[in-house]
């Protein structure tokens, strides 16, 4: 998978920048096309000269250097990678980042490009610990970096601990693995809802609820991200729709319901993380109510239960997983679903806490499968569980 890759290998100032050149060798002869960058520290431990002769490329060692590569633009190397790979990573270079700086190639590389990128730090075990520096490996964790583990053992500043640079081999294995990984939903199609219904009550007023979309924008793209071709059908959101899905905005349960049903036959794996209103108003006034009384009366009516009819028509081979928002009786409300709705998977979500379920960038679930199982998962990002689910999801069938 690395074949033909363009991989921008970023080389920061550790001792471990001399394990850097067989990381090059290793991806070249992988087949990749490597292009290093370094910093201006990293050019203490190793010369550019080094990489030049191992990756067969010129060596990017500053941005006000006479241009005669890469066309010009300083962010031309942020275009043409495939994918960054930062070994080693420094905690000084790690806090830049997590700072959103780009003060020189290597950061203004990472900043501008839209490849997966991999970091490998590697320092001293006490920096490694240091909560500053955890803090800003979650913040470019959070924003879709990935990091290779450090390894525990001697280190080069005389201590013992975490933080030791993994050896090349496996840093190479991590990163094909991950992006191997990444492509696992290649031809699959996925329709995903999100957000909640709007249910007018006359032109001005609606009975809403208050999901974000967080959670099925994080699977849509996590979906699509794994390669999956994904369908996201959405109910008002102040989100964006992920780049690349089939995005449809729609307002109310019954426009969801034409929206899912004219695409369901088409899924492989739907999954229903929209909270869809259970009712709607049965006379929608066409002008706005006064306030002429002391009380309203709204009749509602129940709308359709969209999970429960894809369960009665769900095609062989093909995957229905719905969620259950509950404040209490979590897993025997979620039991009741999955077996009412023809469920291969319920993601049972308590949302009476406040890092958890409707408008939260964290979510606690617990997963109930046909077999009985029950799988309990702790708190994490909206985005690690879109990923977590997808895992799961594949185990079931693909
Ligand atoms: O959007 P966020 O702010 O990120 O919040 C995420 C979330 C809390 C909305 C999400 O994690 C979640 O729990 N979604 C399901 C919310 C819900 O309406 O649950 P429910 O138990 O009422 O419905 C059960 C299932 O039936 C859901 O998959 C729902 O999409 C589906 N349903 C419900 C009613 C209906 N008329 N038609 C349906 O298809």
């Amino acid at each position: 998978m690395l074949k033909d890759k363009n991989v921008i290998l970023g080389v920061t100032g550790g001792i471990a920048a001399y394990k850097s050149v067989e990381i090059a060798s290793r991806l070249r002869k992988a087949g990749a096309s490597v292009h290093v960058i370094m910093t201006h520290s990293a050019q203490n431990f190793v010369t550019p000269l080094t990489f030049r002769e191992i990756t067969g490329n010129p060596v990017t060692t500053t941005m006000w250097g006479e241009v005669t590569n890469y066309n010009v633009e300083h962010i031309a190397l942020a275009n043409l990678a495939d994918l960054v790979i930062v070994a080693p990573a420094t905690a000084n270079f790690i806090a830049k980042c997590a700072m959103g700086m780009a003060d020189d190639m290597l950061t203004t590389t990472l900043l501008a490009t839209k490849a997966p990128i991999f970091f490998a730090p590697a320092m001293n075990t006490n920096m490694y610990d240091n909560p500053l520096t955890q803090k800003n490996i979650n913040t470019l964790i959070e924003n879709g970096w990935n990091f290779i583990p450090p390894e525990s053992g001697h280190l080069a500043c005389g201590a013992d601990g975490l933080g030791r640079m993994p050896e090349p081999v496996d840093i190479v294995d991590f990163v094909r693995f991950t992006m191997a990984f990444a492509a696992d939903m290649l031809g699959i199609k996925v329709l995903v809802t999100a957000a909640g219904t709007y249910e007018p009550i006359d032109p001005v007023r609606y009975i809403g609820n208050r999901s974000s979309g967080k959670m099925g924008y994080a699977i849509a793209e996590a979906a699509k991200k794994r390669g999956a071709e994904v369908i996201l059908v959405s109910g008002p959101s102040a989100l964006t729709a992920p780049e690349g899905v089939n995005f449809i905005g729609v307002e109310t349960a019954a426009e969801m319901r034409d929206a899912v049903m004219n695409h369901c036959s088409e899924a492989d794996l739907i999954i229903k993380a929209a909270a869809v209103a259970d009712y709607h108003v049965r006379n929608v006034s066409d002008h706005k109510i006064k306030k002429n009384d002391e009380e309203l009366t709204l009749v509602l009516e129940k709308n359709p239960d969209i999970l429960k009819e894809l369960g009665a028509k769900k095609r062989i081979g093909q995957i229905l997983v719905g969620f259950a928002a509950e404040t209490q009786n979590l897993l025997e409300y979620a039991k009741a679903k999955l077996e009412k709705k023809n469920l291969d998977m319920i993601v049972a979500n308590d949302v009476s806490r406040k890092d958890a379920g409707f408008n939260t960038d964290t979510n606690l679930v617990k997963l109930l499968y046909r077999n009985g199982t029950v799988e309990e998962l702790p708190l994490m990002s909206k985005q690690k569980l879109a990923d977590e689910l997808l895992n799961r999801v594949l185990k079931l069938k693909y």
